[in-house]
C-alpha cells in the first residue's frame, strides 16, 4: 500500500491536472463506491482507477476479475494495474472511448475521474460514453469532494439523468460523497 501512495504522489507531481487528487481514495470511500455491487452485477467498468483503490473494493464486493474492465490514461498506473490485478482488462485509453471497446449491457460504471475539473465538453463525452454502454437502469457511480453533485444541472438535463446522493464519507482526504446517476 505504501508503494501505491509513492506512485500516486509521483504521478500527481508529474501530471497534477490529470490526477487531480491529494491522495488515493480511502478504503472507506472505496467500499462506499462499491456498495451494491457483487457477483450478480454483471460486467463492471471503472474509469480512472489510478493505483486501484476502487478496483480492489469492486473485486472485494464479489465482482469477478474477468467481469471488470478499467480505463486509465496514465501509463505508469496502467503498468501497476496490470501487475496488481491479473485477469482484469486494463485499457490504456481515455474513458470517453469506452463505447468503442466495451459492448452495451454493463451493470455499473464506477468512476474516480476528476469530472468537475474537466471542460464541460470532455465531461459530457465521458458520461455520455458511460450511458451508451450501461444497461437500462444501471448506475454511473461517481464521488466528489465538493458540496454539489459532480455533474452540473445543465449536463444532467442534456443527458436525461437523475441523481441519488449517498452519505458523506468523512474518513477520506478530503471527505467525499458518493453519487449514483441513472437515466430517467
Ligand atoms: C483522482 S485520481 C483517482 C484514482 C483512484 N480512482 C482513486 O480513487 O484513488 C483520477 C485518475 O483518473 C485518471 N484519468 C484522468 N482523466 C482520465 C480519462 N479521461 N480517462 C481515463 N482516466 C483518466 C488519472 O490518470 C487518475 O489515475
Amino acid at each position: 500500500m505504501s508503494s501505491d501512495l509513492a506512485l500516486f504522489r509521483r504521478r500527481l507531481l508529474q501530471n497534477p491536472k490529470q490526477v487531480s487528487a491529494l491522495a488515493p481514495s480511502s478504503r472507506f470511500l472505496a467500499r462506499a463506491m462499491a456498495e451494491g455491487l457483487g457477483p450478480k452485477t454483471g460486467r463492471v467498468v471503472e474509469f480512472g482507477p489510478g493505483t486501484g483503490r476502487l478496483t480492489r473494493a469492486i473485486l472485494a464486493a464479489g465482482v469477478p476479475a474477468r467481469m471488470l474492465e478499467l480505463f486509465e490514461l496514465d501509463s505508469d498506473f496502467v503498468r501497476h494495474l496490470h501487475q496488481q490485478f491479473p485477469g482484469v482488462a486494463v485499457h490504456h485509453i481515455g474513458a470517453d472511448h469506452a463505447g468503442e471497446v466495451v459492448a452495451p449491457g454493463v451493470g455499473a460504471v464506477v468512476s474516480g475521474l476528476p469530472l468537475l475539473s474537466m471542460p464541460a465538453e470532455v465531461r459530457e463525452a465521458i458520461v455520455g460514453a458511460a450511458f451508451r454502454i450501461l444497461a437500462p437502469g444501471a448506475p454511473y457511480i461517481q464521488f466528489t469532494y465538493g458540496p454539489k453533485p459532480p455533474l452540473p444541472p445543465e449536463t444532467m438535463e442534456k443527458l436525461g439523468l437523475r441523481v441519488e446522493a449517498g452519505p458523506k464519507i468523512w474518513l477520506n482526504l478530503p471527505p467525499a460523497r458518493v453519487y449514483r446517476f441513472y437515466r430517467i
